[in-house]
């Protein structure tokens, strides 16, 4: 039988999806990424040494893996060379193994500078973007103004496309009060970046439909997660991309009958980089506590995390939407050593707040000041706005790093993990109690 799994976060990003995807790769034939850019990162820690991984797939460190960036995914040729340099470097061989699709879309200089000057016109109303383009480029693709793989591949269509779209773009930047981009210098320099990318560019339909015919283990891997898909989030307050599986079919070409494994990943607690609502984000002495031992900086724009205790509700509505199969718990171990632990399960609105919505007309059941409502029901206003119903579970204090069996965990940490799984209804297959590749249990 086909394997075919998704990987997908069930937050707001950085759930510890990369060490997941690293570790599942070792028995995968392709490791695939369907969607977003490199305002995705994660960081593979192996024999103490460090990736951070933006574009590359994290199968790359296992060498019988082969690696491949789908049509849906946007591409910065820097970074995406410097990647493959750092590799490369290493000893590790990329040649052969690395496979980019010629329908990728190409964040440009422009998109980068756009989606600056964009934020910094919102000034208090910041979405807090990671600045590396995404939007732009997102939107360029739909309006038709996109520049992909396939022109970079075709030179002449690449000068034309892009002296043509860096005219205008240059426009916007000026009404901006940002300096232009520099057609000749940029030209010049993308040209260097293209002759390190040639070598792979390929028809990755070609490649994965044959992986599937011929019965290969494919495994995809999700970027960010599903509070901020483009869909699905408290809109404007999102990504550029769809997050959920539904995107391999748009982003890799792979039907979605073939998937047989969604891999839900949740982490044991709640983080979130840039603005917008999060219920359950806490300011306390814990939530300083969580980010310095959880490491929550960005690992993609180096900025502190904001924290919170983990929210069901979403992570619920989350794993309905994709149709998750199988839950991961990450950074469980984060948690040691707090007294209690708070778990969201459930929202409770004010009746008033609801009511700006004229399609419902909530009621209010006798002797209640505000309602349940479930997290599709809401936008941003009632994200912000509405009250995380609690359950308080006792913590644990023992270091679990090296535990590898569920059963020698400390009861309470047992008991926090059944809650979860009996609160999702979806069996937890994996416990992560470290960064370190070894440091996991299999349930
Ligand atoms: P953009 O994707 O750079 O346009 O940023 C839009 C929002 O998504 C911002 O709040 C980012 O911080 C957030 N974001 C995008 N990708 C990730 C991710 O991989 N992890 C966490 N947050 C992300």
């Amino acid at each position: 039988m086909n394997k075919v799994s998704v990987v997908v976060g069930t937050q707001w990003g950085d759930e510890g999806k990369g060490k997941i995807v690293d570790l599942l790769a070792q028995t995968a034939d392709y490791v695939v990424r369907f969607h977003g850019g490199n305002n995705a990162g994660h960081t593979i820690v192996v024999n103490g040494k460090k990736y951070p991984l933006h574009l590359i797939p994290s199968g790359i460190l296992h060498p019988n893996t082969k690696c491949v960036i789908a049509n849906g995914v946007i591409i910065d040729l820097e970074v995406l060379v410097s990647e493959i340099n750092m590799f490369v470097n290493d000893g590790v061989k990329v040649d052969g193994r690395l496979f980019i699709s010629d329908r990728c879309h190409l964040i440009l200089p422009y998109h980068k500078a756009l989606d600056i000057a964009l934020e910094n016109a919102r000034g208090k109303d910041k979405l807090g973007t990671t600045g590396r383009g995404i939007g732009p480029t997102y939107s360029d693709k739909v309006s038709y103004n996109g520049i992909r793989i396939y022109e970079l591949v075709r030179w002449d269509l690449f000068v034309e496309k892009f002296t043509f779209q860096t005219e205008i773009k240059n426009e916007i930047l000026k009404t901006f009060g940002v300096s232009e981009i520099k057609i000749k210098k940029e030209l010049e320099k993308i040209a260097e970046l293209r002759k390190e990318i040639l070598p792979y560019v390929a028809d990755t339909y070609q490649i994965l439909k044959k992986a599937i015919d011929a019965k290969k283990n494919i495994l995809l891997e999700g970027a960010h997660g599903v509070m901020l898909d483009i869909d699905f989030s408290p809109y404007p307050f999102s990504t550029g991309s769809n997050v959920i599986p539904g995107a391999v079919n748009t982003g890799a070409g792979i039907p979605l009958q073939k998937i047989s494994h969604v891999i839900g990943i949740v982490k044991a607690y709640t983080s979130r980089v840039g603005g917008g609502p999060l219920p359950t984000e806490i300011f306390d002495k814990i939530a300083n506590q969580i980010r310095e031992v959880g490491h929550e900086y960005g690992t993609t724009t180096g900025r502190p995390r904001r924290v919170g205790w983990l929210d069901l509700e979403a992570v619920k509505f989350a794993c309905e939407v994709s149709g998750v199969t199988e839950v991961t718990i990450t950074k469980i171990d984060i948690l040691s050593g707090l007294k209690k632990i708070k778990v969201c399960i459930g929202y409770e609105l004010s009746p008033s707040v609801i009511a700006r919505s004229k399609a419902t007309k909530p009621a209010l059941p006798a002797g209640r000041q505000s309602i349940k409502i479930p997290y599709s029901s809401c936008g941003y206003e009632e994200l912000n706005k509405l009250t995380p119903v609690y359950k308080e579970l006792p913590g644990w204090k023992e270091d679990i790093t090296k535990v590898k069996s569920f059963k020698a965990l400390p009861k309470n940490c047992q008991s926090y993990v059944k809650f979860i799984e009996n609160f999702l209804g979806i069996s937890v297959k994996l416990i992560s109690t470290g960064p370190a590749r070894e440091e996991y249990i299999k349930l």
